[in-house]
């Protein structure tokens, strides 16, 4: 075995918010300007040195089309940490928030029962988009501290914060 640690991260929220351009980012160091669309589910691997240790990440990245919902919620099982993403310009993609996470809880005390020790982040997308803002980050960190989730702001576009959110999710685990 090549790393200490495994751990299953896994990216929901609307179409269009950036879930895929996030891994993109991060695993490849790369961004598309391009919109595809992902249909159903996949996952990517990215290999990291925390406190000398090897964590092995497997990042799944989800479809925010509605159709493929029903799909999306089988993968919540054995997640250490769900991403929720919206898009700082995209007022919906926020809003429906409260719904995706009450979906989160319900799953994964499903699965999970009483145990429930799944991480949880609220990530603002596009914070490069200044003039499009619609979504203040305050309103972000209230809905985070309402559902007990951690809270980002992030550009897959500048490469902001990217980095950071996911050595910040495995320090998390870690520390559980
Ligand atoms: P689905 O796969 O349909 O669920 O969408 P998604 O959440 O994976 O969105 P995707 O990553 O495909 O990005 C949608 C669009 O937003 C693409 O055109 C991206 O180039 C753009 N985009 C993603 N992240 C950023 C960002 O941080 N800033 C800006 N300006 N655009 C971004
Ligand atoms: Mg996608």
């Amino acid at each position: 075995r090549s790393y200490d640690h495994f751990f299953k991260v896994l990216l929901i929220g609307e179409s269009s918010v950036g879930k895929s351009s996030i891994i993109l980012r991060y695993t490849d160091n790369s961004f598309d300007e391009n919109f595809v669309s992902t249909i159903g589910i996949d996952f990517k691997i990215k290999t990291l040195e925390i406190q000398g240790k090897t964590i092995k990440l497997q990042i799944w990245d989800t479809a925010g089309q509605e159709r493929f919902h029903s799909v999306t919620y089988s993968f919540y099982r054995g997640a250490h940490a769900i991403l929720l993403v919206y898009d700082i310009t995209q007022a919906r993609s926020f809003s429906s928030l409260a719904t995706w996470l009450r979906n989160i809880e319900q799953y994964l005390y499903l699965f999970q029962h009483a145990e429930n020790d799944t991480l949880k982040y609220i990530v603002g997308n596009k914070c490069d988009c200044t003039e499009l803002r619609v979504v203040q980050k305050k309103e972000g960190e209230q809905i985070a501290e309402k559902f007990m989730a951690e809270f980002f702001e992030t550009s897959a576009k500048m490469n902001t914060n990217i980095d950071s959110l996911f050595k910040n999710i495995c320090y998390k685990i870690l520390a559980k």
